[in-house]
């Protein structure tokens, strides 16, 4: 197909260009003492000065204008859902992971058109389940095909970043990269609890690398400004995967299997960005879970520390809204941050996870803005984060919004998951 070459040619030019920024920029900050001071955006105090004393008045008012605040700033907006979608179940097995679970493929069509872009979901469902299930739904960084080793997951023929450890040749999966990712999918484990698991390939929806907007699922709907940039200036590649998040989500709710009332939302990385922002315009996400996600994500923009807003957009521009930039180190002139991200989950139960060594996404600045939601959860009654300072490594705490800092690197582990097995067991009564 003539769009997966010319893919492949710009993406041996950027690769080279990411190789050369890929390591930690000289002006990175990993010492406390050098953080430079910042003051917060007030959550509860209107951009007209008007402060928000109640729920209601935080729903109607204050939630509303911090969502557009990040749409206009840093993600920009995406075309609202399409009418309908349309699915075809492509392969149903009722005996998968030693007879524990059925496993279903699906292909959605993400604009209502079968002749339209498409994104491939797969999902384990406990055949021990009476009842529709409560589930969760990821976005993999590699294609459905690397959760599970079994030769029955269709092999994704989507573009795929460059990774010898993932199989990964030519941007394209082979079959060496079935179960690679699988350490980060314990699917005996979800199903085991009595969870389903849904897990789309990003890549479907748009391929990760600046140009990547011209062959994604934007280009079924952006008619204009095809050239400008990072083409049209509304949404950011973030927003295009938050998006799909959706589009999996109207399909969720079609499978009687489904409890679709109690579908958590989780990511790892940039793709925690994602699932965060996909649980704040979409409150359909009954649960939000940010795994080490790091700037642009769940920690505060403001502290510069690790990764800081002018790194991310030098070398991931395209995933924001172009005015994002204009932020590049001027990160308090932002009339958002992270804290205000979080609380707009509020009052659903929202989960951030950091880990020891992933000192890159600031896993202090991850904390705070979890702990600094908390004055919109105390509007509704309800208690955060509960704790003044971080707990030490792999404790869990907080109410509503829960938190534990993992011993150990930037990944997403069993520890992870049990946390969030936990978490929706406390909060799915
Ligand atoms: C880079 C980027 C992070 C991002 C991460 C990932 O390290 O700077 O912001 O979270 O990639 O998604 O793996």
């Amino acid at each position: 197909m003539w769009w997966k070459i010319l893919a492949c040619v710009w993406v041996v030019i950027f690769g080279s260009i990411v190789a050369k920024a890929s390591a930690q920029p000289a002006d990175t900050i990993f010492d406390e003492a050098q953080v430079p001071a910042y003051v917060l955006p007030d959550p509860l105090v209107m951009e007209d000065g008007r402060k928000i004393e109640s729920a209601e008045d935080w729903t109607t008012l204050r939630r509303p204008e911090i969502l557009r605040l990040f749409e206009e700033h840093v993600h920009g907006r995406g075309p609202v859902a399409p009418d309908r979608i349309e699915y075809t179940v492509t392969s149903t097995d009722t005996n998968v992971l030693d007879g524990m679970a059925t496993m279903k493929q699906v292909t959605i069509y993400v604009t209502g058109k079968r002749d339209g872009p498409s994104i491939d979901l797969l999902l384990y469902i406990p055949k021990t389940a009476q009842k529709p299930v409560p589930a969760f739904l990821g976005l993999n960084f590699f294609g459905n095909h690397t959760v599970d080793a079994s030769p029955k997951i269709k092999l994704s023929e989507s573009w795929m970043r460059s990774s010898e450890e993932k199989g990964i040749v030519n941007h394209q999966a082979t079959e060496a990269s079935r179960g690679t990712s699988a350490s980060r999918w314990p699917v005996k484990k979800i199903v085991a609890r009595g969870y389903a698991l849904a897990t789309i390939y990003y890549g479907d929806i748009e391929p990760d690398y600046p140009e990547g907007w011209q062959f994604g699922i934007r280009t079924a709907f952006d008619t204009k400004d095809k050239t400008a940039g990072y083409g049209p200036s509304r949404w950011g590649t973030i927003g295009v995967w938050a998006w799909g998040l959706s589009r999996a989500m109207d399909y969720l709710e079609q499978d009687g299997a489904i409890d679709s009332k109690r579908v958590a939302v989780m990511g790892h990385s940039r793709l925690g960005k994602t699932a965060l922002w996909a649980g704040a315009q979409d409150p359909r996400f009954a649960i939000v879970i940010s795994n080490n996600s790091g700037e642009g994500g769940a920690s505060i923009i403001r502290r510069r520390f690790g990764e800081a807003l002018h790194h991310s957009v030098t070398q991931f521009p395209y995933w924001y809204h172009p005015r994002y930039r204009d932020y590049a180190k001027r990160e308090n002139a932002l009339p958002v941050d992270a804290h205000m991200m979080i609380a707009l989950m509020a009052p659903r139960p929202v989960y951030v996870a950091s880990a020891t060594e992933d000192r890159w996404a600031d896993p202090h600045g991850e904390f705070l803005a979890a702990r600094h939601a908390g004055p919109v959860y105390h509007l509704f009654g309800l208690s955060g984060v509960g704790v003044d300072q971080m707990p030490p490594p792999d404790q869990s705490v907080g109410d509503l919004v829960g938190y534990h800092v993992r011993s150990g690197k930037h990944d997403v582990t069993d520890f992870d998951w049990e946390q969030y097995l936990n978490f929706a067991d406390r909060h799915y009564p």
